[in-house]
């Protein structure tokens, strides 16, 4: 497991979101009422970006087609086996940072 520390640029505030670039992957960050939330921004369905999708409670619409993501898990509504690969951010020292799983490491 490692913590990339997220840029403060790329923290967005409260009720926004933003995308952040590193290693060849783009992060969705979304900040839900205070909770940073973290997804891959490549719709699993169609690969559509779903940074700019609509927010519901902790829940992300695709633009593309509907479907709907927990912003928790990644897990489509009503399905535990697809969805969007989703990541933890821990607070180390005032900064979040991303938390990386071998299986979440880019490549
Ligand atoms: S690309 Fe996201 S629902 Fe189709």
């Amino acid at each position: 497991m490692r913590f990339l520390p997220i840029p403060a640029g790329f923290v967005p505030a409260t009720g926004l979101r933003s995308v952040w670039r590193v290693d060849g992957r783009a992060y969705a960050i979304f900040n839900v009422e205070g909770t940073l939330y973290v997804i891959d921004d490549s719709c699993p369905h169609a690969g559509a970006s779903l940074s700019g999708g609509h927010i519901e409670g902790r829940t992300v619409q695709c633009r593309a087609h509907g479907l709907r993501f927990d912003l928790l898990t990644g897990c489509m509504q009503n399905s535990k086996t697809f969805g969007v690969r989703a990541y933890g951010v821990e607070i180390r020292e005032g900064q979040p940072h991303l938390v990386l799983h071998e299986t979440s490491t880019a490549t």
